[in-house]
């Protein structure tokens, strides 16, 4: 019985490791586009550019997440910014408001229009 529950602990770290390695988001794009329209194109804007419509009132600008800087972060790290929000910007946490499967989606649309530049 000791022998199987190790097996299923090893086997538990690898899907773990396979998951944060293999940078693959297990989100619905087509959902997260609907999710993206609603609650953040506002102000990251139609083309993820970060010049969304209410863009222009905030003194801190909203990321621009086709850029270099976020396709360089990892999914987890964008996940974070999502359910936690950035401190100290307009950028609140959306835990509470979304679902967490509507957080997979959002990311995944993002990864969609701009693709994870980290090489897994
Ligand atoms: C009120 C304006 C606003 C809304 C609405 C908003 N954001 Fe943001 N977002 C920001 C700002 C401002 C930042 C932080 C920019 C900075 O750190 O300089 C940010 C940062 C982020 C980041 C981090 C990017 C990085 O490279 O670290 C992600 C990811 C993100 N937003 C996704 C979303 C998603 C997904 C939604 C909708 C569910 C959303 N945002 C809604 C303003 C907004």
């Amino acid at each position: 019985m000791k022998v199987l529950s190790v097996i299923s602990m090893v086997c538990l770290v690898m899907l773990g490791g396979a998951w944060a390695a293999g940078q693959t988001v297990r989100g619905n794009p087509k959902e997260g586009y609907a999710v993206y329209e609603k609650n953040c194109l506002r102000c990251h804007g139609s083309t993820l550019d970060g010049k969304g419509p209410d863009s222009q009132d905030l003194i801190v600008r909203p990321a621009n997440l086709q850029s270099p800087i976020t396709r360089s972060k990892s999914d987890w790290e964008l996940l974070v910014a999502i359910s936690n929000g950035v401190l100290f910007s307009p950028m609140h946490s959306f835990r509470g408001k979304l679902t967490d499967q509507q957080m997979l989606d959002v990311l995944s649309y993002i990864r969609t229009v701009s693709p994870s530049d980290i090489v897994s």
